[in-house]
């Protein structure tokens, strides 16, 4: 008996040491950020922008795979509520903490703080975003970068590395955007001004009717600012340097170039790919790439690394950096002129590149080889009572004031539609024309699945309302990496398609785009209970209704956090 006795005792502390050890490895990483309001002058020109402790773009994370990041959320502006969303992190155990605004929580008060708390499960390259109205677009955005732990290696080597954060740039306020898009007739917020890298790009402030006039317009804009000067990646010759490029563009398409320099792409959206050599690379917003490249110019030369617009007939000038190579001053600007995209309609140029994308073999898992349900979802541009709107099948996406998660978690009726949206577009849908009629309904729609269902989805492009015209969308999930099954050309074949998909490398991924008239096809598993918003990555579009939930597991959903709850319906379950 006491031996026993002692025996367990044992080890209860055997447990305990282990747990102590685990506990030691896995660190915290925490940050204080207090949101606010702030006049900045990214490319020059000065403008309300949103950020985190005075900082843009706002403080970059760093972590270690296994780690758990915990930030703490003051928001000081004074009029709106705000939510921090961690693009590419899987959020498991915590879906509350994905940060959708109404989706997974409700927004962050004025003078109110809140902690998120999750695990970074990946190393990569990731960022974060606001995720309510349209907060991204006014510069609410930083890095996540998740590294290895010591004893696991990268399949690369390289001797530095840097961030790049691009984006496109508007003058407008967001809300002057909003109202835009929300008015009748339609505003649409037009072509950015200004392309950024890591914050930094240069507007050609004369063509800036406000600066003939009074200030503030392009008040800093002057070569001597601070602001003015471009983003600079300095560069011993003779070493390899990976780049973490991650797009947050708000509409554009970017296609990034490094001058004379050719890339290595290892990474896509945190996963291993096939390493392939390009000149030039396409990146939606939401993705990212680790890319790797050697500096082995002319040393006595500075080069530009660049961001052109691609898929939208372009009105922006590039935006540029500078790879300094040392010692040569960074003030040393090439005296080359604006590296050249390919042209922006060439989708074929594009569509081999995300071809191109596959899976590194050993280090990434294969789809499984069927799939228990099947979406069709075709995206739309439609018109509701004089608004012009974008839709998933026909429904248009609106926040209903209770989350999601707590709709489901609590079945709290009247928020969800009660009939679930269909699987597949009407069947007569010509996706060559306009719609006719133009129309589409407003509503909360909610795909629900079983826990670990094996889900394929398509993505089908169609004609927007401007007869031959088709844009290209960015499509990103929550909760979940998928794997790219195929692209194609016109209208999805249920009976014909599936025979082309790659079921042996297909490359993992959080944000796909879907081709002018065409379709992407992907798997993935639902073993994540939770609400994860699937939505067109374009701020706008999404604004203007292209997304809808997908619901997993929701008897799994664990108990929602106080701090998360107390809009809506949620006050009553508090
Ligand atoms: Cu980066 Cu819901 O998005
Ligand atoms: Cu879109």
């Amino acid at each position: 008996m006491k031996l026993l006795k002692t025996g367990t005792h044992a080890a209860v502390g055997c447990v305990l040491l282990v747990l102590l050890i685990l506990q030691t490895e896995a660190t915290m990483v925490r940050h204080n950020w207090t949101v606010d309001y702030m006049f900045s002058a990214p490319d020059c020109v000065e403008k309300l922008i949103i950020a985190a402790n005075g900082q843009y773009p706002s403080p970059p994370i760093f972590a270690v795979e296994g780690d758990t990041i915990v930030i703490e959320v003051t928001n000081h502006i004074p009029t709106e509520g705000i939510v921090f969303h961690w693009h590419g992190i899987y959020q498991k155990g915590t879906p509350y903490y994905d940060g959708a605004a109404y989706v997974s929580q409700c927004p962050i008060n004025p003078g109110e703080t809140f902690t998120y708390k999750f695990k970074v499960d990946r190393a990569g390259t990731y960022f974060y975003h606001g995720h309510f109205g349209m907060q991204r677009s006014a510069g609410l955005y930083g890095s996540l970068i998740v590294t290895l732990p010591d004893h696991k290696k990268e399949p690369f080597s390289y001797d530095g590395e840097h961030r790049l954060l691009l984006n496109d740039w508007w003058h407008k306020s967001i809300y002057e955007q909003e109202l835009g898009l929300n008015s009748v007739p339609f505003r649409f917020v037009g072509e950015p001004q200004s392309l950024l890298i890591e914050g930094r790009g240069k507007y050609n402030c004369s063509l800036l009717p406000e600066s003939t006039a009074s200030p503030p317009g392009c008040l800093t804009c002057n070569a001597s600012s601070p602001w003015c000067a471009p983003h600079v990646i300095p560069v011993t010759p003779g070493e390899t340097y990976r780049l973490r490029i991650a797009s947050v563009a708000s509409l554009s398409t970017l296609n990034f170039i490094l001058e004379n320099h050719k890339m290595t792409v290892v990474m896509a959206d945190g996963h291993y790919v096939k390493p392939f050599d390009v000149y030039n690379l396409d990146i939606y917003s939401g993705q990212t790439y680790d890319v790797l490249f050697t500096a082995n110019q002319d040393t006595s030369k500075n080069y530009w690394a660049a961001i052109n617009v691609r898929g939208r007939n372009p009105l922006t000038p590039t935006g540029l950096a500078v790879i300094q190579y040392l010692p040569n001053p960074a003030t040393l600007l090439p005296t080359t002129s604006a590296p050249v995209s390919p042209v922006w309609n060439d989708t074929a140029t594009s569509l081999n590149f995300a071809k191109k994308l596959l899976a590194k073999p050993g280090y990434e898992p294969p789809p499984p080889k069927k799939c228990d349900r099947t979406l069709v979802l075709l995206g739309t541009q439609n018109e509701i009572n004089g608004n012009v709107k974008w839709a998933v099948n026909n429904i248009s996406y609106v926040h209903n004031a209770t989350p999601t998660i707590a709709a489901l978690k609590y079945k709290i009726k009247g928020v969800n539609n009660p009939v679930p949206p269909p699987d597949f577009p009407a069947e007569s849908y010509n996706i060559f024309a306009p719609p006719s009629p133009p129309s589409a309904t407003y509503g909360t729609p909610v795909y629900v699945f079983e826990k670990d269902d094996i889900v394929d989805v398509i993505v089908q492009n169609a004609n927007t309302m401007t007869p031959n015209v088709s844009e290209i969308h960015p499509w990103h999930l929550h909760g979940h990496d998928f794997w790219v099954l195929g692209y194609g050309d016109g209208l999805y074949n249920a009976s014909r398609d599936p025979a082309s998909f790659n079921l042996v490398d297909p490359p993992l991924r959080n944000t796909v785009a879907v081709f002018p008239y065409g379709w992407v096809a992907f798997r993935y598993v639902a073993d994540n209970p939770g609400a994860w918003p699937f939505h067109c990555h374009v701020e706008s579009h999404f604004h203007m209704g292209m997304g809808t939930v997908f619901a997993e597991g929701v008897r799994h959903i664990p108990k929602l956090p106080l701090q998360t709850l107390g809009c809506g319906l949620t006050k009553k379950h508090l």
